[in-house]
């Protein structure tokens, strides 16, 4: 399998370089870029559409890899430019920060420019790699040896991935929107006309119940409420998303920004996805989110949806996976300029992930 390995700067991280030559042992690398200008070159050119690309990134000391930020800059300025690739990332560092938020930076640029990225993207070495302290004691292996094999693995799932299709997909939403004031609702209604008839939707509100966040089982008992897709606290999570979850074939999120965050409701029902994802990982599942802000900070948002969803909890993260608009008072929503094409535009490019041509939706 051909893969281009987008490498920022000309550092000689020595550890990166043999994790590198052991993840790709198999591959053929057809071309490296170390150069934002050569990167923009090839987005430019229309280069790198339909491509397996392999993020490789060397923090250093510092945490900071200023030649990936000029990279960053390039994709952002050519929009599309990355349109039906399928990428994975590895970060490499020498202190304990930094490797997942810069993965997440990384894979947040590389999807607004169109780039696929398979569930659990992301191989990371942390400079004490304590982070793969439980693999190396599954595995009986070294710190190192988890490590390797982790970027192998990565590599290979990036290789081997296939576009998901579906006859009548189903589509679910989950949300605690306030469905009398939220604009992140409104904005869903829009969306939903566009979708049309050829997604079965579902819709699950978790406004009603109370959603106690994850207890923290141990990982036995954890297990063992998993094997009976159930979890310690029961209620509406195991009784009635549990199942709609093993049922569908992508899950969008309606996210309100509050305090640069999801909601509280939110975050405990992704929490609460561990029991589930421990009996059957989310790997054939698609990944969408619209996401309102009333000022700003959607984007960071957008990063917690794919650093707890995608990265941890293996969600398929399809090119451009989520709308993100800004609007504060009740309805305001709609004034927002363009706003019903966009969310037309949105509609299309989640039929078109789960395999709904548009055109065959029109001709219906
Ligand atoms: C508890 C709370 C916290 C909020 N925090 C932020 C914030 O940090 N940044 C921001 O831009 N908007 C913030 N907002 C405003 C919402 O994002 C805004 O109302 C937007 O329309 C989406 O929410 P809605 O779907 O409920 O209307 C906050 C709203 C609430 C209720």
């Amino acid at each position: 399998m051909e893969l281009i390995l987008v490498r920022p700067g000309h550092g000689e991280e020595k550890r990166l370089e043999q994790v590198l030559l052991f993840a790709l042992a198999s591959f053929c690398v057809e071309r490296t870029i170390r150069e934002a200008e050569a990167l923009a070159r090839a987005a430019f050119r229309g280069e790198l559409k339909g491509r397996r690309i392999l993020f490789a990134v060397g923090l250093g000391r510092s945490g900071i890899n200023l030649a990936l930020f000029a990279m960053l800059e390039a994709l952002r300025l050519h929009p599309g430019c990355l349109e039906g690739s399928v990428a994975g990332i590895l970060v490499d560092g020498e202190s304990e920060y930094d490797t997942k938020a810069v993965g997440r930076v990384i894979a947040q640029t590389a999807n607004g420019a169109g780039c696929w990225f398979v569930g659990r993207p992301l191989a990371e070495g942390t400079g004490s790699l304590q982070n793969y302290r439980v693999a190396a004691a599954n595995d009986h292996c070294s710190l190192y040896e988890a490590y390797l094999q982790a970027a192998r693995d990565m590599a290979e799932r990036v290789a081997a991935f296939k576009r998901p299709s579906w006859e009548r997909p189903k589509l679910l939403c989950v949300h605690s929107c306030n469905p009398s004031t939220s604009n992140t609702l409104r904005l869903w209604q829009e969306v939903k006309k566009g979708l049309g008839e050829r997604l079965a939707v579902r819709e699950i509100s978790l406004r009603g119940g109370m959603i106690p966040d994850c207890a923290g089982c141990p990982y036995e008992m954890c297990m063992y409420y998993s094997r009976n897709s159930s979890c310690f606290y029961g209620g509406p999570i195991v009784e009635e998303v549990y199942p709609a979850l093993e049922e569908c074939n992508g899950l969008m999120l309606l996210c309100p920004n509050y305090n640069d965050a999801l909601g509280a409701n939110l975050t405990a029902f992704i929490n609460r996805l561990t029991a589930l994802f421990r009996k059957r990982p989310f790997t054939d599942k698609c990944l969408f989110a619209l996401i309102v802000s009333g000022y700003s900070g959607g984007d960071i948002v957008a990063r917690q949806l794919i650093g707890g969803l995608n990265m941890n909890k293996s969600f398929i993260l399809p090119g451009n996976f989520s709308l993100t608009e800004t609007a504060n008072l009740p309805g305001s929503i709609l004034e927002v300029p363009d706003i019903r094409r966009k969310a037309g535009d949105f509609a299309e490019n989640v039929l078109s992930a789960m395999g709904v041509s548009g055109n065959a939706r029109k001709q219906k």
